[in-house]
């Protein structure tokens, strides 16, 4: 397991604000799931939590804004229409909201590294007055226009080289740049331990949803360390083939994943590695019987575990 994966402090956070506000009176929403992972998701639904895709479907009750953020025009609307609202934005993107509103009204062109898409990002060009670009990477920030006064954040679950590649393409289109480094630590924590992990081993297996930004910058940074590194949503997805001839597995998760879903990767993991041992042990026996060889095998087998019993301490 790597030093550092699965759920983050941010998304323990909203968790626990959303179970607490299904034991009040509801009914509760989230725009969009609370968490992006579908196995938590359900979980939520089983303890009353609904997810809707807009404020329009939500006629009473109230909702609970994500660990991601959301935009100002979000908050007005909920408040125009009297909706309750509990805020389970994470303090780390808040303060990146915080910036690119300061930087805009300050006048600055904020560009925002980070997926255009990512419901963190939109939340944070909201705050920037509509007025900020999205980029995810140096190549794309080419071709951007100059801009006197340029200031740079960060969606905090970018990788750290997107975040400076960028940086050092904006600051070649403007007078002045700004950088805040907005990434967050238990991210950035997450994909170093990743990597690290990656160095050591024959193999990675990274458990988070397809639709997890940091699941999905833990499998890059690994498959960029050179390893096979295959992504899993649950234990099902795993397949034997991969682990055929491959000594030492490595396992991460990302931040929104959690642990009791770690555990049963790992442990069908483990299964089926005794599985793969069996077989191969299997096909050995069976190429030996072939060729007459398996009692001469037996007689060294037979030694060997003589042995084992006599120095256990040593051989274990
Ligand atoms: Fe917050 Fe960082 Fe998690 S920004 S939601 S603690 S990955």
């Amino acid at each position: 397991m790597a030093d550092k994966a699965g759920f983050c402090y941010g998304v323990k956070r909203a968790l626990e604000m959303a179970l607490g506000a299904c034991q009040e009176d509801g009914p509760w929403y989230t725009l969009g799931p609370l968490v992006h992972n579908r196995e938590v998701a359900d979980f939520l639904r089983s303890q009353g939590l609904e997810v809707k895709e807009s404020i329009d479907e939500v006629e009473a009750g109230g909702v609970i804004i994500r660990s991601h953020g959301a935009g100002p025009e979000v908050y007005g609307l909920l408040q125009e229409r009297g909706l309750k609202v509990i805020d389970a934005t994470c303090p780390r993107v808040a303060r990146v909201q915080r910036l690119a509103r300061q930087m805009t009204q300050e006048g600055y062109r904020v560009v925002v590294v980070g997926d255009r898409n990512h419901p963190e990002v939109i939340g944070i060009i909201g705050w920037a007055q509509g007025q900020a670009v999205a980029v995810s990477s140096g190549d794309e920030a080419k071709s951007l226009p100059f801009a006197s006064r340029s200031a740079v954040v960060c969606q905090t679950t970018k990788a750290e080289e997107d975040f400076l590649e960028v940086l050092i393409e904006v600051a070649k289109l403007s007078d002045e740049t700004r950088a805040f480094n907005t990434l967050c630590e238990a991210s950035t924590q997450r994909q170093k331990a990743a990597i690290q992990l990656a160095g050591q081993v024959d193999l990675m297996v990274v458990v988070g949803d397809r639709t997890s930004a940091n699941t999905r910058s833990l499998v890059k940074a690994c498959a960029k360390r050179g390893v096979p590194t295959y992504q899993v949503e649950n234990p099902r997805e795993l397949d034997p083939l991969w682990f055929k001839g491959v000594l030492r597995v490595g396992v991460t998760a990302g931040a929104s994943t959690p642990d009791w879903l770690i555990k049963e990767v790992v442990d069908r993991m483990v299964e089926l590695g005794s599985n793969v041992a069996e077989l191969e042990e299997n096909a050995v026996e069976e190429t030996l019987v072939s060729t007459g060889l398996s009692d001469e095998v037996g007689d060294v087998k037979g030694a060997a575990a003589a042995n084992k019993r006599t120095e256990g301490g040593l051989l274990c």
